[in-house]
C-alpha cells in the first residue's frame, strides 16, 4: 500500500497520456505534478485544489472506497499538501447524497472557545483590533475537521487506517513544491516567524524553490496518533496537550476542556426546488444554502437566459439579487442553535417577490446604510472545495477552511498543523466589516460555544432525483455568488461546464456597494453597468470552483478551476 503511494512523490511528467477527444486536458506544474483540468469518465471522479490530493482520492475509489471514503482521504491529504486551506486545525461542511437516496449534511464548523466573549477583539474605545481576530493564537476557534471526518466515517466503506495512510506518507516522505508553493511559503516567512513560538517547518532560511521537498515530520506524527486513537488522537492525549501548551505560550484561550467537548453536528440539509431541479445545500451556520435559495428564487421567473451570458441586463439582475441576499445575511444570519434565523420567511416566494419590487432594470440599486471602511479584498486562496462521485451514485461536496490563507499563521509546535483564524467570521463588532469587508449583525456576534457564520456553500443539484451537479468553491464571501453564477451558467445559459467555471465572475455583497469584477470581464458590459450607476472594482481571481456534472449518458465530467493548481481525476 505504502509503496503504491510512493509514485505520488515522484515527478510524473510523462505518466499521463493526453487523450484528445476524451475530454482530458492535462498540464504540468514545476513540481512535475500532472494537473488535469477536465476529465470525462464512468467509474468515479474527484476534483480538488491539489493534484496530489486528487490522485489520493482516485486511488481510494479504485481500491473499492466510495465517494465518502475518497472525500475523507482527500481532506487529510490536503491538510498535508495544501496547508493554505486544507487542514486538521480548521473546520468544514460536508453535503452528501448517498446511493440509497439519503441526503447527509455534517457541520464540523469551528466553535468559539469557552472563554470567548462578545467584545474580545475590541480595544478600550470599543474599536476592533483587526489583527487579533485574524492572526495568532487568539484568532482560532476550536477545530472541527477531525471530528467531522469521524462522523463522515459512518457512511464510508474502507477502514480509517487506509484513508489516512496517504496523508501520513505525504507528510513523512514529503512532496515536491512547485514554483507557486515555494513563492507562497517564502512570502509568508515574516508572518510565520511573528505568529509562532517555535519556527515552523514552512520557514526555510535559505528560501524555498521549485523542486524542493517539503517534509512534515511533526504533522506525520499527529496523523499517526489520529490513526491509532481515532478522534481522541486529536482532541485528547498528546495532540490536545500540544495545542493547549501552544495556546498558553501564545496567550490563546482554547483549553483541554474545549477540545474534549467539541462535537460535529448532523444537520437537516437546506433543500429547495428550482425549475424541476432539487438543490441540496448546507443550513446554518452556513449562510450558503439559504443565500443560493434566495438568489435562485429571485431570478426564477425572469427571462435571464434570453438576456445572454455577461450581458449588462443579466449581470445587473444577478448583482441586484446578490445585493438583497447579502443584506439579509448581514441582518439575520448566524448560528441557529443560538439565535432564531427566520429561514422560512427569508426564503418564501412571497417575501422574495416583495424583495425585488424596488428592482429597476437599467438603474443601479443603492445599499446606503452605514458606510463601512474600505477593506481591501484578499485573494481567495483561503478555504478549499472538493467534489467526489462514485459509480454507485454516491456524491459528496465538501468545503473546508482555515479562513484566511494559512489561517492564523500559528502552527501547533510539535504537532505540525496550522490553526484557523475562524473567529474573524463572527461579527467582531456588529456593523464593522470582517476580513471580506462583509458587515455582520448581532445574529453573528461572539458567544462561547457558538459557531461563526460561514459562506461555505457545498452544493449538490439533483435532476430526476439523481445527482446532476456537484459544486463548491473557496473565496470567503464570494463563495455563494460564485456557486450561484456557476449554477446559473450551466442551468440557464446552457454553457459547457468548463466555461461555466473558468469564465470571469463578478460579485456584489451589499456592502461595500461595489460590483467586483474579475480580469477578463467584458469591458462593454462594465461600461454599461457604470452608466447605470454601478461602481465596478477589478480584482484578482474569484474563487476556485470545482464541479462534477453527470452527463446524460451517465458519465462523469469533472472540471477543475483554472485559477489555481486544481486538478480533476477519474477512471
Ligand atoms: N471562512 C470562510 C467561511 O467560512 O465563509
Amino acid at each position: 500500500m505504502k509503496k503504491g503511494f510512493f509514485f505520488f512523490l515522484i515527478p510524473v511528467l510523462f505518466a499521463f497520456v493526453y487523450k484528445p477527444g476524451n475530454g482530458h486536458q492535462v498540464i504540468y506544474d514545476q513540481g512535475g505534478n500532472a494537473i488535469q483540468k477536465k476529465i470525462i469518465c464512468e467509474n468515479g471522479a474527484v476534483v480538488s485544489a491539489h493534484p496530489l490530493a486528487s490522485k489520493v482520492g482516485l486511488a481510494i475509489l479504485k481500491m473499492g472506497g466510495n465517494a465518502v471514503d475518497a472525500a475523507i482521504a482527500i481532506q487529510l491529504a490536503l491538510a498535508v499538501v495544501y496547508p493554505n486551506a486544507g487542514n486538521i486545525g480548521g473546520g468544514g461542511f460536508m453535503v452528501a447524497r448517498l446511493s440509497n437516496g439519503k441526503q447527509v449534511t455534517i457541520d464540523y464548523r469551528e466553535m468559539a472557545p469557552g472563554k470567548a466573549y462578545k467584545d474580545m477583539y475590541l480595544d478600550e474605545k470599543g474599536n476592533p483590533i483587526v489583527e487579533k481576530s485574524l492572526s495568532g493564537h487568539l484568532a482560532s476557534g476550536i477545530p472541527g475537521t477531525i471530528a467531522g471526518l469521524f462522523e463522515s466515517m459512518k457512511y464510508a466503506k474502507l477502514s480509517f487506517n487506509k484513508l489516512i495512510q496517504p496523508a501520513i506518507d505525504l507528510a513523512e516522505k514529503g512532496f515536491i513544491l512547485n514554483d507557486r508553493e515555494a513563492k507562497t511559503f517564502n512570502s509568508l516567512k515574516a508572518e510565520f516567524t511573528k505568529y509562532n513560538t517555535v519556527t515552523p517547518v514552512f520557514v526555510n532560511s535559505a528560501g524555498w524553490k521549485a523542486g524542493d521537498t517539503l517534509i512534515q515530520k511533526d504533522l506525520a506524527e499527529t496523523l499517526k496518533r489520529i490513526k491509532k486513537d481515532g478522534a481522541k488522537g486529536f482532541y485528547e492525549g498528546q495532540t490536545a496537550k500540544l495545542i493547549v501548551e501552544e495556546m498558553q505560550r501564545g496567550k490563546g484561550i482554547i483549553t483541554a476542556e474545549d477540545l474534549k467537548s467539541y462535537k460535529p453536528i448532523v444537520r437537516e440539509p437546506h433543500i429547495f426546488k428550482y425549475k424541476g431541479y432539487t438543490i441540496v445545500g448546507m443550513p446554518m451556520p452556513s449562510s450558503g444554502g439559504l443565500l443560493i435559495h434566495q438568489m435562485m428564487k429571485m431570478i426564477e421567473n425572469r427571462p435571464l437566459a434570453s438576456y445572454g451570458f455577461e450581458s449588462p441586463e443579466a449581470v445587473q439582475l444577478m448583482v441586484e439579487v446578490e445585493r438583497r441576499a447579502y443584506a439579509d445575511r448581514a441582518q439575520f444570519m448566524g448560528d441557529a442553535d443560538f439565535i432564531k434565523v427566520p429561514v422560512k420567511q427569508l426564503s418564501s416566494d412571497e417575501y422574495l417577490k416583495k424583495r425585488m419590487e424596488d428592482y429597476v432594470p437599467g438603474k443601479a440599486g443603492n445599499s446606503l446604510l452605514v458606510k463601512p471602511g474600505d477593506i481591501p479584498q484578499h485573494e481567495s486562496e483561503e478555504t478549499t472545495h472538493l467534489c467526489v462521485v462514485d459509480k454507485n451514485g454516491n456524491a459528496v461536496s465538501v468545503t473546508t477552511t482555515l479562513n484566511n490563507s494559512f489561517g492564523s499563521k500559528t502552527i501547533v509546535a510539535g504537532a505540525g498543523f496550522i490553526l484557523n483564524d475562524e473567529m474573524d467570521d463572527f461579527s467582531v463588532k456588529p456593523g464593522s466589516p470582517n476580513l471580506y469587508g462583509a458587515i455582520g449583525g448581532e445574529a453573528n456576534s461572539i458567544k462561547a460555544g457558538k459557531r461563526m457564520l460561514s459562506s461555505m456553500t457545498p452544493t449538490i443539484i439533483l435532476k430526476n432525483n439523481k445527482p446532476f451537479i456537484i459544486v463548491g468553491t473557496p473565496g470567503g464571501t464570494t463563495i455563494p455568488t460564485s456557486v450561484f453564477q456557476t449554477i446559473v451558467n450551466i442551468i440557464e445559459f446552457n454553457m459547457s461546464t468548463e466555461d461555466a467555471v473558468w469564465k470571469p465572475k463578478f460579485h456584489h455583497q451589499w456592502l461595500p456597494d461595489n460590483v467586483n469584477i474579475e480580469k477578463g470581464f467584458p469591458d462593454a458590459t462594465k461600461k454599461v453597468l457604470e452608466a447605470m450607476g454601478y461602481k465596478t472594482v477589478e480584482r484578482g481571481g474569484i474563487g476556485r470552483t470545482e464541479v462534477i456534472k453527470v452527463l446524460p449518458n451517465g458519465k462523469f465530467e469533472a472540471v477543475a478551476d483554472n485559477r489555481g493548481d486544481d486538478s480533476a481525476e477519474g477512471w
